[in-house]
């Protein structure tokens, strides 16, 4: 924006812990958005990030960010239990609102989030990040363009291992933080949703084992324990576990197409194993977020290929987001930074009103994965195919 001075918007991140400051650091590096403040119910942490990243002002609470006129946008990075009702009084204050996933604790709460936005006509977005790693738009094209020719199967895998230990303990074990469901709504939704942008199709039916591996497990006394810490005190006490730790979905696709998923977070040696391979009757492509950099395209009648993310190679509405010249890989911050680069030009486009002509992973996004998540636990409880609700209800 040469000459004219370019609006920055006002955000505030709400949750500074693991995510909240990976969202903090990728905001400072988006030309049209200053870091106006964060709040955290630990005051501790939200003056650590507060200095670190530069935030101008610590709010209190939740309700003091959202009471604040001059805050223009609101990330919500808090635990589970609070994204609905955040993201609602964000909505109804007239913010734009970009929320951690999943959006809500159930699919009712989702599709009235959704229509909040709509009738205020707010930009939305939910953080489903594996999206905006290059090549992952890249196959997405590919796939569009027809070049796998008909879709068959999709397959992959989603596996961690900081769940392995009696020992390891988070909220996310808690139904009353996380909901109905640990490992769906957390893994389960990012796989979901990556495999719905990648094929371009959507998830009609699942049929679903969901398991609790360890039913007790060992929780620190005293302790915040933040995600993704390891516990390292001595004083613990038993906890039951009722939620899932493992899952595996049988799919079925709007195009007649069939798939598998499976998730574990007691995957030893397994830190964030992301797998997402389709199969079509031409060709095949295949992503794993640990070679982030690299698309697999498989053939049946020449030797197979390996696609390296590209400024210069990649599809020209793709190239954008591979913004390091070949032979330099992009990261999880690029991906992210990616995604938040989307959200605000969707949301300057607003004011202009136009429409952007990519796809935002929006509250719908949010929405479908909800019900997605209701249908595994309707079938594990009939040990029947369950059909995924109407995107309306
Ligand atoms: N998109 C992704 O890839 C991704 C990755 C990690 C986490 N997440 C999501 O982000 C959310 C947070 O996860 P996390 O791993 O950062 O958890 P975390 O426990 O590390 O951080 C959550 C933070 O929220 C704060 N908090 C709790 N109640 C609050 C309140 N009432 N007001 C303000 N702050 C409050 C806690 O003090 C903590 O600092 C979860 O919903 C999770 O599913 C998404």
């Amino acid at each position: 924006m040469e000459g004219a001075k370019m609006k920055k918007y006002r955000v505030a991140v709400i949750g500074t812990g693991y995510i909240g400051a990976v969202h903090c650091e990728q905001l400072l590096r988006l030309p049209n958005v200053m870091l106006a403040g964060v709040a955290d119910k630990n005051p501790r942490l939200a003056s650590e990030a507060a200095q670190q990243f530069g935030a101008e002002k610590i709010y209190q609470n939740a309700g003091e960010v959202i009471a604040d006129r001059t805050i223009d946008v609101i990330h919500n990075c808090t635990p589970n239990n609070l994204h609905y009702e955040i993201n609602k009084q964000a909505l109804e204050s007239g913010k734009q609102v970009f929320s951690e996933k999943p959006l809500a604790l159930s699919a009712k709460e989702s599709s009235e989030l959704t229509r909040l936005a709509e009738k205020k006509k707010a930009v939305t977005g939910i953080n489903f990040c594996y999206r905006y790693y290059p090549v992952v738009q890249e196959a997405a094209v590919r796939i569009a363009r027809g070049e796998i020719g008909t879709v068959y199967n999709i397959m992959g895998n989603y596996l961690q291992d900081w769940l392995l230990y009696p020992t390891d303990y988070s909220w996310r074990l808690d139904a009353s933080m996380s909901g109905a469901s640990n490992i769906v709504g957390d893994l389960g939704s990012h796989w979901c949703d990556l495999a719905q942008f990648v094929s371009g199709l959507k998830i009609t039916e699942v049929m679903a084992e969901l398991k609790t591996i360890l039913p007790v497990r060992k929780r620190p006394k005293n302790k915040e324990t933040l995600t993704f810490s390891a516990a390292t005190d001595s004083e613990y006490e038993d906890v039951k576990i009722s939620l899932d730790e493992y899952c595996a979905l049988l799919l079925r696709f709007d195009n007649g197409a069939s798939g598998t998923f499976t998730t574990s977070e007691l995957a030893a040696g397994r830190k964030c194993n992301i797998d997402l391979q389709v199969y079509g009757s031409e060709s095949s492509l295949a992503w794993n977020h640990e070679r982030s950099a690299e698309l697999w395209l498989g053939h049946r009648d020449k030797p197979n290929q390996i696609f390296f993310e590209s400024p210069n190679l990649q599809a020209p509405e793709t190239r954008r987001f591979a913004r390091l010249p070949s032979g330099h890989p992009m990261g999880y911050m690029d991906a992210i930074l990616n995604l938040f680069r989307d959200f605000y030009q969707a949301i300057e486009l607003k004011e202009e009103d136009k429409k952007p002509d990519f796809r935002l992973p929006d509250f719908q996004a949010g929405h479908e994965e909800m019900l997605i998540l209701e249908a595994a636990i309707r079938s594990r409880e009939s040990g029947a195919w369950a059909k995924i609700g109407s995107a309306n209800i």
